[in-house]
């Protein structure tokens, strides 16, 4: 069968790896007996320097009929980052009710955490990102502009559908791996959302009693994510933390050239859209040396969610053959190859 893919490369490295994760999918298509039409969406910044928009009117509803979206990065110096991420990633997220975003780390074969001493197995974690509401809200003002009373109003919004859907996706995934489930929250400082996060967690919690539930500050969280990782399986957490939490998960284990994410509909009645965790890198875009591990792996999550169980499979093998072969590494990962030479390579090892 065939696949109607829409992509957006997007800014920055997030074009560089786009290309990549499509050349490696259409060799593992080829290879399994399905193919990938893809269509490609010009939303971007660049669009926006031209246009004053990062999409037009109709941008989400053009990408409404498409199996998947694949994303690059958006974002670039002389935009700044809240009309990239409100004038595209967070519409889409919400639009297409993407509540779930699961950033999954893990210890690739060939390389090493900055954590000395550990293995593959205790650096295996995933981080369940609350997608839809939470901190990224545009509830609240400035007041009192420039005077010496001037104050500033941010509020968070947490839903009992929402928070409650997110727990329990964390508790159904947490079935397939370790049984263990930690949610971070912040409940001493912050007292009304975090609370009530709280109480449904607990709630959720107690229709799984064959799931280990556990509660962290995400302060200590931090922590135990560097120094007791093994420690650590399923997190769950709000829109902000799993935010912040996913980064620190990437940067413990392989670095963010390595880390993908999915932006998950669970019920399929939209598209999902999948992208890797880091940005569009401006400090190294235009270079051709961007790791695109990341974006490869996120397309592995893609196929994965197509049902393309397989092909995915293959294509992870790849990933970790080439990456433990070491001959082909990006200058992330310590070598002198291009961001062109590690997709050939993935793709030729498939
Ligand atoms: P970033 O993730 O783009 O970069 C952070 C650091 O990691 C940089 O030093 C970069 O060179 C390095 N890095 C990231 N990906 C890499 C890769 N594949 N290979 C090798 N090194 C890699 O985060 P930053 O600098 O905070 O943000 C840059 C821009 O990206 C901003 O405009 C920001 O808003 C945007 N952004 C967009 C996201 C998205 O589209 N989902 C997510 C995060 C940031
Ligand atoms: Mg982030």
């Amino acid at each position: 069968r065939t696949y109607e893919i829409a992509t957006i490369p997007g800014d920055g490295i997030g074009v560089d790896v786009t290309v990549e994760a499509r050349k490696v999918l259409d060799a593992a298509a080829a290879q399994h007996g399905f193919a990938l039409r893809w269509t490609e969406f010009d939303y971007s910044c660049e669009r926006y320097s031209a246009t004053g928009a990062m999409m037009p009117e109709d941008g989400v509803a053009k990408l409404a009929g498409f199996d998947s979206i694949l994303l690059g990065a958006v974002g670039f110096p002389g935009v700044p980052d809240h009309v990239s991420l409100w004038g595209l990633l967070i519409p889409l997220r919400r639009a297409f009710s993407q509540y779930v975003n699961l950033r999954p780390v893990r210890l690739l074969p060939g390389t090493t955490s900055v954590l000395a001493n550990r293995t593959a197995d205790e650096l295996e974690m995933v981080i369940v990102r609350e997608n839809s509401e939470g901190e990224y809200s545009t509830l609240g003002g400035r007041h009192n502009a420039g005077q010496p009373g001037e104050f500033v109003l941010q509020e968070s919004v947490f839903t009992r559908v929402g928070v409650e859907r997110i727990i329990r996706y964390s508790f159904e995934l947490a079935r397939t791996r370790s049984k263990r489930v930690c949610s971070a929250t912040k409940s001493n400082g912050i007292i009304h959302t975090m609370p009530f996060w709280d109480e449904i967690f607990e709630l959720v919690a107690a229709e799984y009693a064959d799931v280990a539930a556990e509660q962290c500050h995400i302060d200590a969280l931090a922590a135990r994510m560097v120094q007791h990782p093994d420690r650590l399986d399923v997190i769950v957490a709000s829109n902000l933390f799993g935010d912040i939490l996913s980064d620190l998960a990437a940067a413990v284990t392989g670095g963010l050239g390595m880390a993908p994410s999915g932006n998950i509909n669970p019920e399929r009645t939209h598209p999902s859209m999948f992208e890797a965790v880091h940005g569009s890198a401006p400090d190294i875009a235009g270079k051709g040396i961007a790791n695109p591990v990341a974006q490869i792996l996120a397309a592995t999550m893609m196929l994965d969610h197509l049902g393309e169980v397989e092909a995915a499979r293959s294509v992870n093998a790849a990933v970790e053959k080439v990456l433990e072969e070491g001959r082909v590494a990006t200058p992330d990962l310590g070598g002198k190859a291009t961001t062109e030479q590690l997709g050939t390579a993935i793709a030729e090892a498939l």
